[in-house]
């Protein structure tokens, strides 16, 4: 059992502080299991939170102003965040920042440049993001049953990204693994499969959130976006182009003869952000190491991982859970 000393080297939103009287009678009321790293995972909307981070849903759905026009990047954890921020950031910008050897990617870490929503939100109510430049982009990994209801009162656009579960479990196993003090050694591959199939991970489980997602997709396209990891991994021109039609920034003839599609991919590469300097050293201020959001960053790398008997049993609930709605990963 972590003792609370040494859990204060665990970034902020994994450790247990002060709460009021209000959030514990919560807390008390709903589910609660031991976390991967932190002591207590709590459900709440059917979906898992740490106790902190729970905090920060509670006071984002509250107080966030969503406004039309805001754009929001949704994604499962480890579904290649870092990447899409990178890619959404170049691209909605790339009228101010055109210079991609002079670009903000190359000296700010992608989560330094989209506020993250219930991070954010976390110990704070009055967060003011009034004055950020049209559009407004921000990052969640929030369920869509959890976004707040400005949100849904407001014609927003919603991006969605996802990724296959076996490479989403090794990935999600890694990190957590980093974020750990030494001491404790790494977390039981074994032991954090089981919780992954229950569902009992950060925003998990997985099948859930991917779903409601893919729902709102279908009925509603013109609002969701919906991207694979893989989709944007095999045909990387494609899908950027199909962004930049859904947020309503298309690229013209002359960018793309120009090669300003090329530009903003090879910018947010994996090979380009994960050698840059300000990716192999500093921290988030929620904690985490930069260079712990870059590992491999391929399809498939779960395969080195898992054994047959849990490829078989993954593969089992993404049948039962997604086929039936059309999904495949
Ligand atoms: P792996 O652990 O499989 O390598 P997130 O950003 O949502 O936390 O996801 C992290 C995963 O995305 C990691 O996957 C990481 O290596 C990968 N990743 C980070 N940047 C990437 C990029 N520019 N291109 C492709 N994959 C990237």
């Amino acid at each position: 059992m972590p003792n609370p000393e040494q859990s204060l080297s665990l970034p902020g939103y994994l450790q247990e502080n002060e709460t009021s009287q209000e959030f514990r009678d919560l807390i008390v009321s709903i589910p609660t299991e031991k976390g991967w790293i932190a002591n207590h995972l709590h459900q709440y909307q059917g979906f898992w939170h740490t106790t902190r981070q729970l905090q920060g849903v509670l006071a984002c759905q509250k107080h966030l102003q969503a406004q039309d026009g805001d754009i929001f990047l949704v994604t499962t954890p480890k579904s290649g965040s870092t990447w899409l921020k990178a890619v959404m950031f170049a691209l909605v910008n790339r009228v101010s920042f055109p210079d991609t050897k002079q670009h903000p990617l190359l000296t700010n870490n992608p989560h330094a440049l989209l506020p993250f929503l219930e991070m954010e939100y976390i110990g704070k109510e009055n967060l003011d993001f009034t004055n950020y430049t049209f559009p407004r982009l921000f990052s969640t990994h929030l369920p869509l049953l959890s976004l707040p209801r400005s949100v849904e009162d407001s014609e927003c656009k919603l991006v969605y990204l996802c990724r296959n579960p076996k490479d989403i479990f090794v990935s999600l196993w890694h990190f957590t693994n980093k974020l750990r003090p030494i001491d404790w050694g790494a977390s039981s591959l074994e032991e954090t499969f089981d919780k992954f199939c229950r569902g009992v991970n950060l925003y998990g489980p997985f099948w859930d959130h991917v779903l409601g997602y893919w729902k709102e997709s279908l009925e509603r396209p013109h609002r969701v976006f919906f991207l694979k990891y893989e989709e944007m991994k095999n045909e990387p021109r494609i899908q950027l182009r199909r962004l930049s039609e859904f947020l309503g920034c298309p690229f013209s003839l002359e960018e793309e003869n120009s090669g300003v599609l090329d530009e903003i991919l090879e910018l947010c590469s994996f090979e380009n952000l994960s050698n840059l300097e300000v990716n192999n050293i500093g921290r988030l201020h929620s904690g985490e190491e930069h260079q712990a959001f870059f590992r491999r960053g391929e399809v498939g790398d779960s395969m080195n991982y898992l054994t047959a008997e849990m490829v078989e049993k993954i593969d089992m609930i993404t049948e039962q859970k997604l086929h039936c709605h059309g999904l495949k990963f």
